[in-house]
Order: C-alpha cells, then sequence, then structure tokens
C-alpha cells in the first residue's frame, strides 16, 4: 500500500514480460445520487458504491477494463470510500480480479483491505491506495507441462471488493466491474483471429439482484447468514434497462455478480410466445472448444460468466424482445425451479440496420482444450478433499471458518492434484470458486452416482457449483507464483459467513 509502482515491482522478474506495464488508476468513491432506473421512473437517486476511472464519474458496474495478452497493467485502486457513511457496507476494500492468474500480493485477498486508517490482518500498515500487477501473460507453464500454451488464454473477468467479513454488502453496494483481455485468437477485432462480434458490439451485461425498501431505497439484510434476494434484477446498474441494438451479431457477455441469486436466461418475445435460440461461446473465463447452437435456456451460479451470440438480423426492424430469466428463487440458500415466461430483466430494441456490413462471425472451432491426462496418471495424484457445511449460523469448509492469518494447505507449486469438492447436504447449494488457477471438471456425482457434465461445463472453469448431495471432482495445477490465496462459496453471505479457505503455494 502506497509504494510506488516500480519500487514494487522492480525485483520481479516474469518469463516474457516485455515493455512497461501501463498504469491505470481506479478509486472506489460513493455515488450520492445514483438512478436505478431503466424502465421505471420510480426509484430516488440514492448513494451507491462504485469506481471512478480516469474520466470522472462515479459508476456501478466500474469501468470496463479491455486488456490484451503481452501487455501487463498494473491497477492503483485508490480508497476513496466515505470512512463515515449513512448504511450498510464497510468503507475498507481489497480487490479481487476474478481468475486473473496472479501474483499473490495482487490478488486481492480478504485479509489485505485497507483504508487511511484501518488494515486487514495480513497487510502491514494502513493505507489509502494498492498496486495489483496483472500480468496478462500465458501462465509460464501450462496445466500439463507445455510452455505459454494459447489455450489457456483468458477472456471474461471481473474484479469485485472481497474486504473480509463485509464482501456481500460492498459488492451489493456497487463494488464490482468488467475486465476483458484479448490475445491473437480472440482478438477483439471483426477482421481477424475468430472474427467474434467485436468493439461496440461486444457488450457486457452485468445482473445483480437488489432489495428496495418501501420508499425505493437500496437496503441490505445484514442478519440473513444464508443469503441476500433482491426483488429486482439490476442490469448493468440499472432496473430493466431497455438495449436498443443494430440488426447483426452481438457477443453478450454475461455475468452473474451476485450476492445469492441462481439465474437461467431465454430470450423471448413481447407476448412470451416464442422463445428464441442463441449460441453459448464461452464459460466463465474461457472460449469453448466449439460454440454451443441452440441454446434455449442458460443457467448461471453467482460469479459465473457466459458469452453469448446473439444474431439481431433475424429480427423485423423495431421488435421488441425480452431476456427473461425463468429461474424462480426465494430460498436464499439454492435455486428454486423452472417458471415460463419468467420475470423479465431486459428489453431489447432492434432499432437501425447494421451501420455496415456484419464481418463477424462464430466458427465452428472456437478454442481446443488440451485432453485430459489418461485414467492412469489421474489415479496417480493427491486428492484434497473440501466439505462444505452449515455450522452454527455460520458456514464451513471442512468444519472450519475462514481465518486469514491460517492457510488450511499449503500445495507445492507447480503441483496438480484433484480437488474434491463435498455437499453432504441437500438443503443448498454452493458455487465454488477457486482463486490462481482454473480447473476441469472430472466428475460429477449425486449421491455416490455420477451424473453428466454438461457440455458448457467441459471447458476450464474457475466456479464449479455443488449441488444438493453433490461431489464435483476438479483438476487443478498450481503454476507460477507462490503465497496466499482463497477458495470460497460465491454466494457472497456464505463467503462473508466464513465458508472460506486460504491456501498458501509454497
Ligand atoms: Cu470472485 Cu474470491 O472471488
Ligand atoms: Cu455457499
Amino acid at each position: 500500500c502506497g509504494r510506488a509502482p516500480h519500487q514494487r515491482f522492480a525485483a520481479l522478474t516474469v518469463p516474457g514480460l516485455a515493455g512497461t506495464p501501463l498504469l491505470y488508476q481506479l478509486t472506489a468513491k460513493e455515488n450520492p445520487a445514483w438512478l436505478f432506473n431503466g424502465n421505471n421512473p420510480y426509484y430516488p437517486p440514492q448513494p451507491i458504491w462504485g469506481y471512478e476511472g480516469h474520466t470522472p464519474g462515479v459508476t456501478t458496474p466500474g469501468p470496463t477494463i479491455h486488456a490484451r495478452y503481452g501487455q501487463s497493467i498494473i491497477c492503483r485502486i485508490r480508497n476513496g470510500l466515505p470512512q463515515n457513511h449513512i448504511g450498510f457496507g464497510s468503507p475498507e476494500i481489497s480487490t479481487h480480479l476474478h481468475n486473473m492468474h496472479m501474483p499473490s500480493e495482487s490478488d486481492g485477498f480478504a485479509g489485505d483491505f485497507y483504508s487511511a486508517t484501518q488494515r486487514g490482518l495480513t497487510l502491514a500498515a494502513p493505507g489509502t491506495f494498492n498496486d495489483h500487477f496483472y500480468p496478462n501473460l500465458y501462465a509460464g507453464f501450462d496445466e500439463f507441462g507445455g510452455r505459454g500454451d494459447p489455450r489457456e488464454a483468458l477472456g471474461s473477468l471481473f474484479y469485485h471488493d472481497h474486504t473480509d467479513g463485509v464482501t456481500a454488502p460492498n459488492v451489493l453496494k456497487g463494488l464490482f466491474g468488467r475486465y476483458m483481455i484479448f490475445d491473437d485468437l480472440d482478438t477483439g477485432d471483426e477482421t481477424t483471429g475468430l472474427r467474434l462480434p467485436s468493439g461496440a458490439y461486444d457488450y457486457p451485461l452485468s445482473f445483480a439482484d437488489k432489495r428496495f425498501d418501501s420508499g425505493g431505497r437500496l437496503t441490505f439484510d445484514e442478519l440473513n447468514p444464508e443469503g441476500v434476494l433482491g426483488d429486482k434484477i439490476i442490469v448493468n446498474g440499472k432496473i430493466e434497462p431497455v438495449l436498443r441494438v443494430a440488426a447483426r451479431k452481438y457477443r453478450l457477455r454475461l455475468l452473474n455478480a451476485g450476492p445469492s441469486r441462481f439465474y437461467e436466461f431465454a430470450l423471448q418475445n413481447t407476448g412470451a410466445t416464442t422463445v428464441y435460440p442463441y449460441t453459448q461461446i464461452a464459460s466463465d473465463g474461457n472460449l469453448l472448444p466449439a460454440p454451443i447452437q441452440n441454446v434455449l435456456r442458460l443457467r448461471i451460479a453467482p460469479a459465473e460468466r457466459a458469452d453469448i451470440i446473439v444474431d439481431f438480423s433475424r429480427f423485423p426492424m423495431n421488435t421488441t424482445l425480452y431476456l427473461v430469466n425463468q429461474l424462480t428463487q426465494v430460498d436464499t440458500r439454492k435455486p428454486g425451479v423452472l417458471q415460463a415466461p419468467g420475470t423479465r430483466v431486459l428489453k431489447f430494441i432492434v432499432d437501425r440496420p447494421a451501420p455496415a456490413p456484419d464481418l463477424s462471425q462464430v466458427p465452428s472451432v472456437l478454442r481446443p482444450l488440451r485432453d485430459l491426462p489418461n485414467a492412469a496418471a489421474l489415479a496417480a495424484l493427491p486428492v484434497r478433499t473440501w466439505v462444505f457445511a452449515r455450522n452454527s449460523g455460520m458456514w464451513t469448509v471442512n468444519g472450519q471458518f475462514f481465518d486469514s492469518l491460517t492457510p488450511r494447505a499449503s500445495i507445492n507449486r507447480g503441483g496438480m492434484e484433484i480437488w474434491e469438492f463435498v455437499n453432504p447436504d441437500n438443503g443448498w447449494q454452493h458455487p465454488i470458486h477457486v482463486h490462481f488457477e482454473e480447473g476441469r471438471i472430472l466428475s460429477k456425482s449425486v449421491n455416490g452416482v455420477n451424473v453428466p457434465i454438461p457440455m458448457n461445463e467441459r471447458g476450464r472453469k474457475d466456479v464449479f457449483v455443488v449441488g444438493e448431495l453433490m461431489t464435483v471432482r476438479v483438476l487443478l495445477r498450481f503454476r507460477d507464483f507462490q503465497g496466499k490465496y482463497m477458495m470460497h462459496c460465491h454466494n457472497l453471505t456464505h463467503e462473508d459467513h466464513a465458508m472460506m479457505v486460504r491456501f498458501d503455494i509454497v
């Protein structure tokens, strides 16, 4: 905290790091008069927390960062939150870039929170800013031993507050934003590489449900340790907003920004008489090996991402469409049942022809995956079991509560392991997130009986939904860096109520 980047990173040598990192600056701040109004005039201006970037104005989601492989970034994140604020949230921050492969001190560890006067147990001193180094490199070696394999390139990431014990209120108050990373395949250009819809047609959509009181003011239920459900689903900081689109292909990058709700999205006409299929090209931070065509509904758990392609050229001019959530949820601990037609969350209006020919395409091959090691090699790997359970109003992993000072596992750098996530109960589900490394799901079983792994969960992932009475086995390899990282439930209320583990790479 508070040190200049050249002092902090002078001694860091990263293989392949060329040139000078770009310095980006974000300030976490209050916006005293945010309007949640999208299509709904009722909600009054009110304080939210968000980020201000290089242009003035505090927004939630914060500024979207577009990054590129080979160009590292230092992101200086200032804490400009009011220290005496009204309402929920706590004005310390520790900012995690979800799914980035980065050094430990840049990871936004829960115990690394800071303000001018407060600090987490894992920091030496309070401070007003922290410098985060985002290498934007293929890892020095890939999961099975090769070097710099572009098959492991990331895509849709997001940053969010991760302060110990108050992540749910701080993120609900608005502390998150998007981060996209491009490379030679997924170039962000419709004439090179895969030629996916790009630029203005590559559009992030972040979903975060929020509860409002009778005066239309944002509230947070501090007393419920099971989860928080909103009565309104907010898209990019607005209630039921409208997205006016051109008649051409779009890449929509869906993010479930939490805190607790699961969604299942369908695209419908106004009368809800027709459901239109779309194409999924990425899940979490990775392109899939091949697009999944004709998707009618897509489930995303807290912190999961899905990139979809919608071709609006198939609709006549002035068509109105709705993205609806068809998954009910009344229990804060788990999703409910599917119900058509569902709740409208976003309105699309196809209001203009494509201004130029649509050069984008959806190739039949995206980013191929490496083959998994064979059965004999897998059988020889160490297995680490993590059991997620309830305990006296709190949530535990292997019977223990999170402690920022105590690692629950020491992992040899470079080691490959199978992590087995176990949910022994049938009353709740946990979307489990592992920092630093993605994994490949090897198997899922319910009550000891194997269940199929859906197509869109067969790529590299960083969130693994452990359903009721389910065991999920995941292959992971811990590369490059050393230090403290976390694994936790991304139902942010479960996370705050201690369902989190510090693990150290040594
Ligand atoms: Cu998205 Cu540990 O976080
Ligand atoms: Cu959970």
